[in-house]
């Protein structure tokens, strides 16, 4: 049994990102800008969004704070969104997710300019990537596809369970897995709330994504011997023993389930980190006009 150490790969793919930074300024371009508006004060957002700061901040990229209180209008949302569509200096920028109930999350995402959509939400990246043409692959599943390459872990052929089938994770994972390329080539099940006997199928899985934001959701006995666990869960449970009062629970009962596996993913340090090293990574892309 392997962990897949995200936060060490992770920690690679942006000392790659930096260096090619240096390298884009010493021959005279632009240092990438990242923009990222944050809506309300959602403890789990304050968190991404500060972590994504300071990643670009660790890496050379500019980047822009851009906040809101909770009672902004869609208005003044989508007003602001197009100012960064055609602000110059702004190569990439996201919203962060969840928005609050009065905002339409698909009307903001729509209003992205494709091309600056460097979380890959918007209808123009979703429907490219599932036809295998170049997008902006969103980060999550991208950061996850990354972990399988860097550990060399095999995917053709094999079944890949994928429990959850949200837009950001779920249902682009599966996608890509399903892709006649390296990682993909795999025949891939789809579960989620309505499926039934689930059980069944992670017993059969060769390489489990567990995604569907239910802490300790996968047990041993929903386990084959040998199989992958990439595990995206990442819910705030309370802890009398973090400074913060709570901490991160994966989808997965790790102690339990870990000695079975060929290769596990840990909540924290597994997929969160890949997720900020994929935002730079398609970052760097848009600073560099490679995709659009
Ligand atoms: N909320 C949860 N994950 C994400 C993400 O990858 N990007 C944004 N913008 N919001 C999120």
């Amino acid at each position: 049994m392997e962990i897949i150490d995200g936060k060490a790969i992770a920690a690679q793919i942006k000392s790659e990102i930096a260096e090619e930074v240096n390298r884009i300024l010493a021959s005279g371009g632009k240092r990438p800008h990242l923009a990222a508006i944050l809506v309300g004060h959602d403890g789990g957002s304050e968190t991404y969004v500060a972590a994504k700061v300071k990643a670009c901040e660790e890496i050379g990229f500019q980047s822009t704070l851009i906040r809101f209180e909770e009672e902004v209008s869609e208005t003044e949302l989508l007003n602001k969104v197009a100012a960064l569509n055609t602000d110059p200096d702004v190569d990439g920028f996201i919203v962060q997710l969840p928005l609050p109930k009065h905002i339409s999350e698909q009307k903001v995402i729509e209003t992205i300019d494709y091309r600056k959509d460097v979380d890959g939400f918007h209808p123009v990246n979703t429907g490219r990537m599932a036809i295998g043409l170049p997008c902006f692959v969103s980060a999550t599943p991208a950061g996850i596809l990354e972990l399988l390459k860097r550990y060399q872990i095999a995917t053709a052929g094999k079944h890949c369970v994928v429990l959850g089938r949200s837009n950001i994770v779920g249902k682009p994972v599966a996608t890509l897995l399903m892709q006649k390329a390296y990682p993909g080539d795999c025949t891939v099940t789809v579960c989620h709330s309505r499926t039934r006997d689930i059980e069944k199928y992670c017993r059969e899985a060769d390489i489990i994504i567990a995604a569907l934001g239910v802490p300790g959701f996968l047990k041993k006995e929903m386990v084959k011997k040998g199989a992958v666990v990439i595990d995206v869960g990442t819910t705030r449970v309370a802890s009398d023993k973090t400074k913060s009062g709570f901490k991160l629970k994966g989808d997965v009962e790790f102690e339990d389930v870990a000695p079975l596996c060929s290769y596990i993913t840990p909540v924290p340090g597994g997929v969160g980190p890949m997720t900020i090293a994929s935002l730079m990574k398609n970052t760097l892309l848009a600073g560099k006009k490679e995709i659009y």
